[in-house]
């Protein structure tokens, strides 16, 4: 902390640290202190743009800021758990990009780290925070269109091929599901609140060994079930549809939503604006902020199981793939 503000530091300063860095920039109560980049120029440039006090061509030099709170590791998904660990080992509280890691034994390794520190560690699943899937679950506890019995999401866009990119590169962790899949599986956990008892999949690779499409059906006890799709090679409407028993919301963008229409099987019809500030991931840093502050190292809404139980079933489905990560190989120590 510092003059009573929450001092944030950033590692990695590429596409997705803007738009963090912007949304940060609404919060009265958070600073970015410091911004860390293999780059120096790179983090020179982003501090500048942001006001960040500091900026550092180390990850390290920026973990060991004594004034620093927590950081938001925002680098490739390979690089997620040593950048996690770096921090943690400093006891700073961590915000990682989704996916946690690339597997879920390094997620085991990356939470049982953070619990022996006493460290808040948490995966930016930005969505759950947002107001749009705060009130949908409110709906759905409710009872709004009776019992779920259906999900249907999807989640593809069209990023032209380029085989060292972070999209297509496997060195990278590159692939449709762990980019952009995980947002349709997320969908459908945090509304079934269960594990799927049943998953079948498909996938197609690209000349990298990536999934550049790849779709999901998953069968939930109570017949309940989810059907998932994928893609970085061809944009999708990334529409979320929750059928219940008694009618139905459709989600439009559902991974940043900001409508809910309602239509119950009675023939009401609804439709509900929710707010948006920003770039949306001011709601996940406060729920940072808002844990840390009370002492918490762990979000319930996202919580370190849900992490892990979406890195076990895309583990799962990558293995029936043959879609295999250098991270796959590694054996972490602990
Ligand atoms: N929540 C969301 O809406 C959202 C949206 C997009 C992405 N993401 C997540 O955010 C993460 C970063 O995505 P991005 O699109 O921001 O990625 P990016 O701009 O391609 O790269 C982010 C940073 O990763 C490091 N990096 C990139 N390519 C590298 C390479 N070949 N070798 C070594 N380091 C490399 C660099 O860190 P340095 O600056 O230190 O060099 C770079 O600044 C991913 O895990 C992704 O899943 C989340």
């Amino acid at each position: 902390m510092k003059n009573g503000k929450f001092c944030w530091g950033i590692i990695g300063c590429g596409k997705i640290a803007h738009q963090f860095a912007i949304s940060l920039s609404v919060l009265p109560q958070a600073e970015l202190l410091g911004v860390a980049s293999k780059s120096g120029e790179r983090a020179e440039s982003f501090a500048r743009k942001y006001n960040a006090g500091h900026w550092f061509d180390s990850y390290r030099d920026l973990a060991r800021m004594p004034e620093l709170d927590a950081v938001y590791v925002a680098t490739t998904h390979n690089f997620h758990y040593e950048n996690s660990m770096l921090c943690i080992d400093h006891g700073k509280g961590v915000l990682c990009e989704k996916p946690l890691t690339v597997t879920a034994r390094e997620a085991e390794r990356l939470i049982s780290h953070a619990i022996s520190r006493k460290v808040f560690l948490m995966e930016a699943f930005w969505t759950r925070f947002l107001p749009s899937t705060k009130k949908l679950l409110e709906l759905l506890d409710r009872k709004v269109i009776g019992e779920v019995k259906m999900v249907k999401a999807d989640f593809g866009y069209n990023f032209p091929f380029d085989a060292i990119s972070r999209v297509y590169d496997p060195g990278l962790a590159g692939g449709a599901l762990l980019d952009v899949g995980v947002y349709p599986i997320n969908l459908a956990q945090q509304i079934f609140r269960s594990d799927p008892v049943d998953i079948q999949s498909s996938f197609i690779m690209s000349p990298t060994h990536i999934d550049e499409q790849s779709s999901y059906i998953f069968r939930y006890e109570g017949s309940r079930m989810a059907v998932l799709y994928a893609a970085v090679n061809v944009e999708t409407r990334h529409d979320a549809w929750i059928y219940g028993t008694e009618g139905i919301i459709h989600m439009p963008r559902f991974y940043c939503a900001s409508k809910l229409h309602v239509s119950r099987s009675s023939g009401e019809k609804e439709t509900l604006e929710l707010p948006f500030v920003s770039t949306g991931y001011s709601y996940e840093a406060e729920e940072v902020m808002r844990c840390m502050g009370s002492g918490k190292i762990e979000s319930d809404i996202m919580p370190h199981r849900e992490s892990l139980g979406i890195l076990k079933i895309m583990d799962k489905m990558r293995q029936s793939w043959g879609l295999i990560y250098p991270a796959d190989l590694i054996e972490r120590l602990p």
